[in-house]
């Protein structure tokens, strides 16, 4: 039995030593330490041995069965390594990584936000008020008579209650003077709703800017200047513009802001971008009204406004065709800014 025992685990020994892959190993192992495997018909065989040499020979049973045992082990860990480096063989870990893609911020968010900075520099403070207003704080109370055609069905999203969708941001200038006395200095970006056919210069939901101030003294320069500084930051210092008279129900005199298309390889075209003017006494006696007091007394007090589509104003300055591009959600698109 000694011989035995010595033979089965030099021959085990080789086989381990020659099993090429993981199913190999286990093919060795069943037939050496498997329930009818050799190691273990001769340890059915230690029953039959005679008493003295019990000892001895369950001693070297007990070590072959180690020895293979650990044999097994530890080829099945040197083959599982060696698949390892074989699948990395051809990686260059020393090479850069792939870089996530990261998103960015919409292109009218990063115009809005430059506006804002802009404004900021100039003290105007940020205010806002709900896109879903009432008649009074949309049209009545900037002046604009029942008759007008802005208040139209066609124009206006109306809820069933009445209330609306704001046609435009101008609400946040009285939402703005019906909480704070004078002097008020405030931009007011935010969406805004009309029922138009949408195509490549409208859409139904678009972006306004608004802007309000309001002191003793404010006139047509302080709104030429101030206007005139915003959009030379934002278009280059050399940009022409021109103020053209116009009307809204909620600013007298108003004006058209024009800017000549040269500013952006357009040529000679002007191309209208705002709307402003000087605030309507009107508008402060209603703002009065409400307030039930006097502190925006139009004989102390002047103020201009303006307005202007954000919307609009990103497709001038990058060329883009169809105000449409900029609610596709589009990656090809949006990626470009
Ligand atoms: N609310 C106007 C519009 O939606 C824009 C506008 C014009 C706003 C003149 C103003 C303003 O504050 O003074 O077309």
């Amino acid at each position: 039995m000694d011989s035995q025992l010595e033979q089965l685990r030099a021959a085990s020994l080789a086989e381990i030593a020659a099993a090429g892959d993981e199913g190999a190993v286990e093919t060795v192992r069943v037939k050496y330490l498997g329930r009818s495997g050799s190691i273990s018909g001769l340890s059915e065989a230690m029953k039959t041995v005679s008493k003295e040499d019990k000892p001895r020979l369950g001693k070297l049973l007990n070590e072959t069965r180690n020895a293979v045992t650990a044999a097994l082990d530890e080829r099945k860990t040197a083959l599982a390594a060696a698949a390892d480096a074989l699948a990395f063989a051809d990686v260059d870990v020393t090479l850069p990584g792939t870089a996530p893609q990261l998103g960015s911020l919409h292109p009218i968010t990063q115009l809005q936000d430059r506006a804002i900075q802009i404004f900021r520099r100039m003290g105007f403070a940020l205010a806002d008020g709900p896109d879903i207003e009432d008649e009074w704080h949309c049209f009545d109370a900037l002046n604009t008579p029942a008759d007008h055609p802005a208040r139209n069905e066609q124009d206006t999203f109306y809820l069933p209650d009445g209330r609306l969708l704001r046609t435009h941001t101008s609400t946040v200038q009285i939402r703005t003077m019906e909480k704070a006395a004078p002097p008020v200095r405030i931009i007011a970006p935010g969406a805004a709703y009309r029922r138009d056919e949408i195509d490549a210069t409208h859409l139904a939901q678009f972006t306004q800017m608004e802007g309000l101030y309001v002191d003793e003294g404010v006139s047509v320069a302080d709104l030429k200047g101030t206007l005139e500084f915003f959009f030379r930051e934002l278009f280059g210092s050399d940009a022409k513009f021109r103020f053209r008279p116009h009307f809204f129900p909620f600013t007298e005199p108003s004006f058209e802001v024009d800017i000549k298309a040269g500013a952006f390889g357009g040529g000679e075209r002007w191309l209208e971008i705002a709307g402003c003017g000087m605030v309507d006494p009107a508008v402060f006696e209603q703002v009065n009204g409400r307030r039930r007091d006097t502190a925006y007394d139009p004989e102390k007090y002047t103020g201009f406004a303006f307005g202007f589509g954000l919307d609009r104003l990103a497709m001038i300055m990058s060329g883009v065709p169809d105000i449409r591009a900029f609610t596709d959600n589009d990656q090809r698109f949006l990626a470009q800014f």
